[in-house]
Formats: C-alpha cells, structure tokens, sequence
C-alpha cells in the first residue's frame, strides 16, 4: 500500500496577515515550478486565512488548514468559529485535538468527537492529533491513551470519512522541546495506531489512512523519520515558520 505523505505547517498562534503574505511569496517563489510526492499543508491562524487563501488559492500544490472549529454550526458561542464558516474560504484541512488544545483549553476526547464530526458535515479533512505525556509514556499508560483517544475521537466516523482523515502521532513531550522520539519509537506508536484504526474500522481503511509524525520535527531528522514504514508525513510546528526550512523538511522527507 502507497499512501502520499503529507506535511502540514501548524503555525500556532504566529504570523498575521503581513508575515503571512511575506511567508507565501518567499515559499512560492523557492517551490515554483517544482512538484513534489507529498501533499503540502499551511495552517495559519484564522485571521490570516483571507490573506493565505488569496496567496495560495491558485497554487495546486499548497493547501491550507485551520487550526481548530467548533463542535457548534452557529449561535452564541463567543470568539468560536464554525466549520462551515470555514468552508467559506479555500480550505481543505481542520487540525483537531491538537495537544495544546487538549492541555490548555480543556478539550475533551467527546468535544474533539463533535469536532471532527461538524467537520466531516462541511467536507474538511480532519488532521486528528493524539499522542501521551512523558508521565503517561513513563507510567506505562501509551497504549492505553493512544487506544481512548482514537476510539473516542474517532467514533461514529464512515468509512468515507476515514478516507479523508489524516493521524497526527505527536508526543507530547516532544512538541517544542527539540526532543525528537526515536525513529524506533514513532515507528512503534505509529503500528500500534494503525491497528487501532484496524480494530475499529477494518484492515483496509488501516491500510490506506495517513499518520503523520509531529514533535520537533527539523531538516536533518526528516528523513529517518519518514524511512519507517507507517510514518506518512509529518506535521511542523517550530520549523515550519521559516519557509527555507519546511521546505527543506519535505525535500529531505520524501528523499
Ligand atoms: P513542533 O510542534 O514541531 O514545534 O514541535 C509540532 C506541533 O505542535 O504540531
């Protein structure tokens, strides 16, 4: 089975709409021309989405994300944004249960569930995040996280939906540290979500979903980490902010 990497920028809480603009003349003008064997993914924070949408939108090999949606379609829910508003402008992608989102905001395996599924309703493609502490890893507990979070997150997804729901496998511990998992590690975890997805909706949709990898990921350890077999791209934070730099990630990542 051939699955397409995909590298996703989360820019977090960085880049407005100026440092947007600066950000996409400078990537278009070093991939012009290039294609790549991987889908490329910039998620901007909702008030640069206009800006990223006018830069990007004729740009067949860049698709953007948002960084998070919604579990409501409308109403009054203050400083929240619906799926379907952001439907609206040129996206593709949603990034959910991001562990920042888990940590700091208080989001729940139930909430990010209702998420995913205001979503699919729209058509967005969720890029699901889930990963442990360094407690939960060091007690043990990794497999038992991983399993709650997919099972949870991920239920009352179709089959349809699966096809356009990418993984995120990001260590906690590893997100913004520069502390890198090994390639034996994400490697691991990676084969034990899979057969999550296995259990829960069958080998084939298994065989075919994307996982990316995400914690400190940089030019010179995206190569090892893209050579294990169930590692399918990765998603950026830190390193993405610069584009020579998440260039220089999907280069050596789909060496
Ligand atoms: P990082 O962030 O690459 O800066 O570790 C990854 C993420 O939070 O998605």
């Amino acid at each position: 089975m051939t699955r397409k990497p995909i590298f996703a920028a989360n820019w977090k809480m960085n880049k407005g709409p100026l440092e947007t603009e600066d950000f996409a003349d400078n990537f278009l003008s070093k991939i012009q021309q290039q294609t790549f064997p991987a889908d490329i993914v910039i998620a901007p924070p909702f008030v640069s989405l206009a800006k990223a949408a006018e830069k990007f939108g004729n740009v067949s090999a860049v698709a953007l994300a948002a960084q998070n949606c919604s579990e409501h379609n409308s109403g009054a829910y203050t400083g929240e944004v619906s799926a379907m508003m952001l439907k609206e402008f040129y996206l593709h992608y949603v990034i959910l249960g991001h562990s920042e989102r888990r940590a700091i905001y208080g989001e729940t395996d139930e909430v990010i569930n209702a998420k995913m599924l205001k979503a699919r309703e729209s058509n967005l493609r969720p890029i699901f995040c889930i990963g442990e502490t360094l407690e939960e890893r060091e007690g043990g507990k990794l497999e038992e996280v991983l399993r709650r979070q997919v099972t949870v997150g991920m239920k009352d997804l179709t089959e349809r939906d699966l096809l356009d729901t990418v993984i995120a496998y990001e260590p906690v511990w590893a997100i913004g540290t520069g502390v890198t998992a090994s390639a034996k590690q994400a490697q691991e975890a990676h084969a034990f979500v899979r057969s999550l997805v296995a259990e829960q909706f069958g080998a084939d949709s298994a065989a075919k979903i994307r996982i990316q990898y995400g914690g400190s990921v940089k030019p010179a350890n995206a190569e090892e980490l893209m050579a294990c077999p169930d590692i399918d791209g990765a998603l950026i934070g830190g390193a993405a902010l610069e584009p020579q730099s998440f260039l220089d990630i999907i280069v050596n990542g789909t060496k």
